[in-house]
């Protein structure tokens, strides 16, 4: 097989760039471990940015997201029992995130990408890079039964933190910046009706609590716990009882509760590799860097990427220049360190560590207070949840 850009991986990254690409009339194939029906279900984020929902809109994949997901013009910082609201549209002159999950997001690239003649083959396993670092690079794994090859002018590697695409960086040519934090959050899916308009992001003495939702009769939400916790010592009713505990507070605010109908437990990291790109393999989303989901940036990150990614490629393939190829890990770079900043920074500010003192613990009150007192604080903390301008 032959094709102009091979893409390993599709998540959000890998399927988003070859539409990007279809857009440009550039070819790609994409090529993905696991079966169609497993990343259309698998849960995952949630939460896109303004610019995230534009370039969807724009790309002709937003139809669908526009009608079911859903505006939020604000999001809730609860501590002490009290909950303020930093009111995001005001703040940014009129920005809103839109709440509408990953895979929801992933059905719809994977429709685009089928109805337009795309190549996507799932279940492939064995998959190994080749001559990355020529202008011939290729691509093999197996695929029903057989060896398949595809021999490409570049490699987009879309495969996710686990993949094997980063991996084809050797280790003197790059850099791993890592920082792993020693919680996890305990997230689950409820059939429950809203108990919040907007999300609510808590501080509490027994750790984080997160309030996000997915439909009007199921929510999202996650509680801060040890990442070695495991799920099934959780029964249902001990999961409302710590959600209760974390959100429930003096003011009269109430959960919502219902069957719950999927729980599991996620690590927290954030990891960085410099550069994206090694010779004519380029890295994007989270096979290239990991946040840790406190600051919605994951899928956003993502999508931004390989924006870059489709109009460096687009310029190449038309004129040859190789200008902003050869800026793609930088410019990418740039705004995945401010993602890294800011999702490390809403951590740090909501989540118990119990490693510190009892001055660390009122130092986090006081950036609470602070965030949701001084409008200069908290127009920072909207104009990076919405997202900051695109490059
Ligand atoms: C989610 O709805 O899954 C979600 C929302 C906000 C976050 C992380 C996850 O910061």
């Amino acid at each position: 097989m032959r094709t102009q850009v091979g893409i390993v991986g599709a998540g959000p990254a890998g399927l988003l760039l070859s539409h990007l690409l279809h857009l440009e009339g550039i070819e790609s194939v994409v090529i993905e471990a696991r079966s169609r029906a497993e990343i259309e279900s698998t849960i995952r984020a949630g939460v896109l940015e303004q610019g995230t929902v534009d370039l969807l809109v724009e790309v002709g994949v937003g139809e669908r997201m526009r009608r079911e997901g859903a505006v939020h013009r604000g999001i809730n910082l609860r501590f002490s029992g009290e909950t303020h609201r930093i009111d995001l549209h005001e703040l940014t002159g009129g920005k809103a995130i839109t709440v509408y999950a990953q895979h929801e997001v992933i059905k719809d690239l994977v429709a685009a990408r089928i109805a337009t003649g795309g190549a996507l083959l799932f279940e492939v396993s064995e998959v190994t890079l080749h001559d990355v670092e020529t202008r011939t690079p290729r691509i093999r794994f197996r695929h029903e039964g057989g060896q398949r090859e595809i021999a490409c002018d570049f490699i987009a590697g879309c495969d996710g933190f686990h993949g094997v695409c980063r991996s084809a960086i050797p280790q003197d040519r790059r850099t791993d910046y890592q920082h792993v934090y020693p919680f996890g959050w305990f997230g689950i899916l409820a059939e429950a009706p809203r108990s919040t308009e907007e999300l609510i992001y808590t501080r509490h003495e027994r750790g984080f609590a997160l309030v996000s939702t997915r439909s009007p009769e199921l929510q999202r939400l996650y509680f801060q716990c040890d990442p070695r916790d495991d799920e099934d010592r959780w029964s249902d009713e001990r999961i409302w009882e710590e959600f209760r505990a974390r959100l429930e507070g003096k003011d009269g605010f109430r959960l919502a509760e219902g069957p719950i109908v999927q729980k599991g437990i996620v690590a927290m990291r954030s990891f960085v590799i410099d550069p994206m790109r090694h010779g004519r393999l380029f890295l994007a989303g989270d096979a290239a860097h990991i946040v840790p989901p406190t600051g919605a940036k994951g899928m956003n990150l993502a999508v931004a990427d390989v924006r870059v990614l489709s109009r460096a490629l687009a310029v190449f393939f038309t004129s040859g220049r190789t200008d902003l190829l050869d800026r793609y890990s930088s410019t990418c770079l740039r705004r995945v360190w401010l993602a890294e900043r800011f999702s490390r920074w809403m951590t740090a500010m909501t989540h118990l560590d119990e490693t510190s003192d009892a001055f660390s613990n009122r130092l986090q009150l006081a950036e609470l207070e602070y965030v949701t007192s001084s409008r200069a604080a908290a127009v920072s903390l909207a104009e990076n949840y919405v997202g900051l301008p695109m490059a």
